[in-house]
């Protein structure tokens, strides 16, 4: 009887167990069902707009805003602009170090066979302090470069802007520019062309094995300066042995291989472009190693011609140099109009500038044996400083739109039957 009693109280408490189990399991899905009805009323006041406000977010906001909304990719099935112009010139593109991974370097792999550093080698960048030369950053772009089988532009050894004051300072720290003794100027001008000989030694020494085209010299022409020479910090000090002794620097420490550049905006301008050639005239017969002009054609859907840019650069082969295109970027915008589109483009404006692309690709290939290399200045609308160069606005000045896409120029120039 004591044993009957036992089992049916070990029963009771079996049951009493096993119904306390499936009470907590019922209990703890109820909650968990609480959370996610929790969850909806954020959804729907993230999308105010939206019809169906229980879908999830991405279904409903590409029909808001298809082309920013998409997540930027790689197109691989489309060409590659090296490849169309291999026959040509080679094609590269500007890009910060921080583009050496990543989706940008990816397209830059898939489309460009040439790179050119943004900033990296500056002369602020390279060395900032006297004597402390900072390569890092060069040297991740010539890495990248390399690993990729791409060539290298070299911006830039000798410039007036992005300089470091040292270059300037005499040795009790004043600026040389002030200095009106004569026997000092002169001491200065000496210290200011050894220090810039020594810069230009170091940099070229490192890289000349690795970078093939270099930007010796970078803005020197001014024409609205009294005689059409910069008047930079450097032509104050110096006069125009600047431009000799950089040049001179370069060949020496790189030999004969390296090919060097005189690079400038507006060279399509007659009046800039026939100072720049004087110029070039009297280096050249003075024996200074200039190899080829730079031609940055910073330009708009506006102006100038393509007949002027391709005029120039004849003038320059004339002389038996070099031309490269080396900072193309085509603004929506006229050189003087401050306005902003604002975020979504007209069509017509993109239409405008795949026809403007195409006409000055064409000009290139028909005349390809005067240019070497064109070399966009960035890779896609996403980086470009003209988004806040003359002031902050939208710019698209590139072949691919921000989330990387080819843009009408693109088709324009690779394949206008697809536009
Ligand atoms: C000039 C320079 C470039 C760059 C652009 C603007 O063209 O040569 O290095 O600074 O201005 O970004």
């Amino acid at each position: 009887m004591l044993q009957v009693r036992k089992k049916v109280f070990f029963a009771i408490i079996l049951s009493a167990a096993l119904l306390a189990v499936i009470l907590l399991v019922l209990a703890l899905n109820k909650s968990g069902e609480t959370d996610q009805t929790a969850e909806a009323p954020v959804q729907t006041t993230e999308q105010p707009d939206s019809v169906t406000p229980q879908e999830p977010k991405r279904s409903t906001e590409p029909s808001k805003q298809p082309a920013e909304a998409a997540a930027p990719s790689i197109q691989k099935d489309i060409p590659s602009l090296a490849a169309t112009f291999k026959n040509d010139f080679a094609i590269g593109a500007a890009l910060e170090p921080n583009q050496t991974s990543g989706l940008s370097a990816d397209l830059m792999k898939k489309q460009v066979n040439m790179l050119v550093a943004e900033n990296a080698m500056k002369p602020a960048s390279i060395q900032p302090v006297e004597g402390q030369f900072k390569w890092d950053q060069a040297d991740l772009i010539v890495a990248f470069a390399k690993a990729n089988g791409m060539a290298v532009r070299f911006h830039t050894l000798v410039w007036h802007s992005q300089v470091p004051d040292w270059f300037f300072l005499d040795t009790q720290g004043k600026a040389m520019v002030d200095e009106t003794d004569t026997k000092k100027r002169e001491a200065n001008k000496k210290l200011l062309l050894d220090r810039l000989d020594a810069h230009i030694q170091a940099i070229v020494s490192r890289y000349k094995d690795d970078i093939q085209y270099w930007d010796v010299v970078n803005e020197v022409i001014e024409p609205a300066d009294p005689d059409g020479m910069r008047n930079s910090n450097w032509y104050k000090i110096t006069g125009t042995d600047y431009i000799a002794t950089a040049f001179r620097a370069a060949r020496e420490a790189g030999g004969p291989g390296i090919k060097l550049y005189i690079n400038d905006y507006g060279t399509d301008d007659p009046k800039k472009r026939d100072r720049l050639y004087a110029l070039v005239k009297e280096m050249l017969d003075k024996g200074v190693p200039i190899d080829g002009v730079g031609h940055q054609t910073h330009i708009s859907i506006y102006n100038p011609s393509v007949m002027n840019i391709i005029d120039s650069m004849k003038k320059f082969k004339e002389l038996g140099l070099d031309n490269q295109i080396t900072e193309l970027d085509m603004s929506l915008y006229n050189w003087n109009d401050r306005s902003d589109l604002g975020a979504a483009v007209p069509d017509d404006i993109l239409q405008k500038q795949a026809q403007r692309y195409k006409e000055l690709f064409e000009a290139l290939k028909t005349n390809a044996g005067l240019v070497s290399a064109v070399v966009f200045w960035g890779i896609a609308d996403d980086h470009t400083w003209l988004s806040t160069f003359p002031v902050t606005r939208t710019e698209a000045p590139l072949l691919f739109d921000k989330q990387l896409q080819a843009k009408p120029a693109f088709w324009a120039i690779v394949d206008p039957s697809k536009l």
